[in-house]
C-alpha cells in the first residue's frame, strides 16, 4: 500500500529547464536558471507542504553545508551541480522561499512527487513565456534502483529490466519530442540529456560502487530515508543515497557528462556547456 504513495516519487519525469532571456556579460554563462521537475530537483518546495515526500531532516543533507534543507540526497543535488558548472555563484532558491530580486535569477519549481499531467504541456508553454533555452533530463534506471530492487525481490533480473525497457521507450520518445519542437518553434534551443546513458556508465566505471543497495536506511514501502538514523560512511561508494535517489557523487558526475559531453550519446544536440554559449 504504502509504495503505491511514493511511486509518483521514481516514476517521475525528471525535466530540467534552462532559460535565457538576454545575454548576460558577466561571468556567469547563463543570465537565469528555472527548473522544473521532481524530487530529484526539489531544494525545498516539500518542506510546508502536506507530503510524505519530504526529506528535511537529518540524514539528508549530512554532507550539505546548511545541513538537511529539503534536498533528497547528503549533498548537492543534480541541478546544484549545474549551477555551479554555470558559473551561477548561488544555488537556485526553491519558489517555496525565493523573494524579491532574487526571482529574476531563476527559481527552483521542483517538487518531489510531482507527476506530469495531461494538461501542462509543459516545453510548449515555457516557450510561450520565452524559454529559448531548454535542457531536458531524460528518465534514469529506475528499475535499477535500490527500491525496485527490493520491490522486484525474487522475480530479480526480468523484473528489473522490463521497468528499464518501458524507461528507454520514454526517453526515445523524450528524445524525438527534442528534435520536433527544435523545427517547430523558432529559435527554440531544446537539448536532451542521456541521464540513463550516464548513469550506468558512472556505475560501470567504478568498479568497487554499489548500485543496489542505498546509503541511508529506508522506511518500508516509502524508500526515503528513516529519520535520525545514521547512514552510510563512505558516501562516495554509494550511486544511491536512499531507495531512488542519487548520491552526491552520483549527481556531480551527471551533471559532469550533462555539462561536458563525453560521448556523443550523453547529449542531445549538444551538451548544457554548447547551449550555453549560443547567442
Ligand atoms: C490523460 O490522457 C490520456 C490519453 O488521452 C487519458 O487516457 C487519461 O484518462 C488522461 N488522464 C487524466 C487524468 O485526464
Ligand atoms: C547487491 O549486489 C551484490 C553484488 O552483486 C549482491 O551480492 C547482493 O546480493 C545484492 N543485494 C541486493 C539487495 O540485491
Ligand atoms: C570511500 O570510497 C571510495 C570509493 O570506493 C574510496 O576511493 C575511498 O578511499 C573511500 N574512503 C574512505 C575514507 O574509506
Amino acid at each position: 500500500m504504502a509504495r503505491e504513495i511514493v511511486k509518483p516519487l521514481w516514476t517521475l519525469f525528471s525535466a530540467i529547464f534552462l532559460i535565457y532571456l538576454v545575454n548576460g556579460a558577466a561571468q556567469p554563462q547563463v543570465p537565469c536558471y528555472f527548473i522544473f521537475g521532481d524530487s530529484l530537483s526539489d531544494s525545498g518546495n516539500n518542506n510546508g507542504l502536506f507530503t510524505v515526500a519530504k526529506a528535511n531532516f537529518r540524514p539528508y543533507g549530512i554532507d550539505f553545508p546548511r545541513g538537511p534543507t529539503g534536498r533528497f540526497s547528503n549533498g548537492r543535488n543534480l541541478v546544484d551541480a549545474v549551477a555551479e558548472l554555470l558559473g551561477l555563484g548561488s544555488y537556485i532558491p526553491p519558489f517555496a522561499t525565493a523573494r524579491g530580486k532574487e526571482i529574476l535569477k531563476g527559481v527552483n519549481y521542483a517538487s518531489g512527487s510531482a507527476g506530469i499531467r495531461n494538461e501542462t504541456g509543459r516545453q510548449v508553454t515555457l516557450y510561450n513565456f520565452g524559454a529559448r533555452k531548454i535542457v531536458l533530463f531524460g528518465l534514469g534506471a529506475i528499475g535499477s534502483a535500490p527500491s525496485e530492487v527490493a520491490a522486484c525481490g525474487t522475480k530479480g533480473s526480468s523484473c528489473v529490466a522490463y521497468i528499464n525497457s518501458a524507461v528507454q521507450i520514454f526517453n526515445g520518445r523524450l528524445k524525438s519530442l527534442v528534435q520536433e519542437l527544435n523545427s517547430n518553434l523558432r529559435n527554440a534551443k531544446f537539448i536532451y540529456i542521456d541521464y540513463y546513458g550516464i548513469g550506468s556508465s558512472y556505475a560501470l566505471s567504478r568498479g568497487s560502487l554499489i548500485t543496489n543497495v542505498s546509503c541511508c536506511g529506508v522506511k518500508d514501502g516509502l524508500n526515503t530515508c528513516i529519520p535520525f538514523q545514521i547512514p552510510c560512511r563512505n558516501r562516495t561508494r554509494f550511486m544511491f543515497w536512499d531507495g531512488i535517489h542519487p548520491t552526491e557523487a552520483t549527481n556531480v558526475f551527471i551533471a559532469a557528462r550533462a555539462y561536458k559531453a563525453e560521448f556523443l550519446t550523453d547529449a542531445f544536440p549538444y551538451d548544457i556547456h554548447s547551449l550555453a554559449q549560443l547567442s
